[in-house]
């Protein structure tokens, strides 16, 4: 397997939920929940959460999740300068699956990119698009449970920042391994909930405390947050072949010199910004102080590992 990592700021190339309690009382919500059981949400501090399997995801699905899902699909195509997967899938994809698809954003992009490819793009919470274009399908699903009749279906599955969504890896890949077809590819990008820094300007700082209290809370409720850390020892153990990987530094801030990075490092602490409520509400109002510290020089590893499913199956 090769591995690639930044060592320096600059990208290098090496290689439960809440206990959720309130329906939402909103009319709108009950003329859905009315439409379709899968619709209904269910609303707590102000924010709206998916009422197919309430508490499955720990994340809200109201327009400021949605906001904040496509401003991180910006971040990722600045990482990846443009591309939307690293993976070297065939030019002309036929099947592609997108699991947990979000906003559905990377799933209209890669449709929109490969026009001889059928995207499906599923999620636990509904997915509010129209129209759809006609190589696109969205499906309520949750992928921890049977994918039903898309055996050796797929060219390529994708996806992306399912910290604390996933209970058991071997159980999902097996899954994974079982809807491609051979030769298919998988591909899995995760970003680390772990700040870190150089220079020593993150120590003792709340955002440094921030990394453990969130490693505590999938822990506690068996969905691991440590995803991007235990991603490719995971992926290699399911039996994925030719399996690469590569980690890339995303500043917080805007404390980079070169003009990328700190164009990166803006749109990811405004990111975390958005991003703390649905996190933790009220719980680390502190760690907003830290984010804007130009004096802090933060960082976090984003990691993305890809493999080919086996042409014959193992002996
Ligand atoms: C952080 S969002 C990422 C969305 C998208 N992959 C992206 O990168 O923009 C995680 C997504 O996974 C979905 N999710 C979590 N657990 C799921 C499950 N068991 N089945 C299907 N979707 C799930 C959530 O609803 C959410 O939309």
């Amino acid at each position: 397997m090769e591995t690639t990592k930044d060592s320096s700021i600059r990208d290098q190339d090496d290689g439960e939920a809440s206990a959720l309690s309130k329906v939402d009382a909103d009319l709108k919500t009950q003329s859905e929940a009315l439409d379709s059981p899968l619709a209904s949400h269910v609303c707590e501090n102000d924010r709206r959460y998916q009422g197919f399997r309430p508490g499955a995801y720990w994340g809200p699905n109201d327009q400021e999740a949605a906001d904040n899902l496509n401003l991180y699909h910006r971040i990722f195509s600045l990482s990846y300068r443009g591309r939307l997967c690293l993976a070297p899938i065939p030019k002309a994809p036929e099947r592609v699956l997108d699991l947990g698809t979000g906003t559905g954003i990377w799933a209209l992009d890669f449709a929109a990119e490969h026009p001889s490819a059928t995207v499906v793009g599923t999620d636990i919470s509904p997915v509010n698009i129209d129209p759809v274009p006609a190589n696109v399908t969205f499906k309520q699903d949750d992928f921890c449970e049977d994918w039903g009749s898309s055996h050796e279906n797929y060219d390529f599955i994708h996806a992306r920042c399912l910290y604390g969504s996933i209970p058991n890896y071997p159980a999902l890949y097996e899954k994974v391994l079982k809807g491609l077809k051979p030769g298919g590819w998988f591909e899995q990008a995760e970003i680390s909930v772990i700040a870190i820094s150089d220079d020593g300007s993150l120590k003792g700082t709340h955002m440094d405390k921030w990394g453990s209290l969130a490693l505590e809370i999938g822990e506690k409720t068996g969905k691991s947050f440590a995803i991007a850390e235990e991603l490719i020892p995971q992926i290699q153990k399911a039996g994925f072949v030719d399996v690469r990987s590569h980690t890339f530094n995303w500043p917080v801030g805007e404390w980079p010199e070169e003009e990328r990075l700190k164009e990166l490092g803006r749109q990811n602490r405004i990111g975390w910004e958005k991003g703390l409520d649905s996190w933790a509400n009220l719980l680390f109002p502190k760690v907003l102080g830290d984010l804007r510290n130009p004096k802090i020089h933060a960082y976090q590893h984003m990691t993305v590992c890809y493999g080919r499913k086996p042409l014959e199956p193992a002996p």
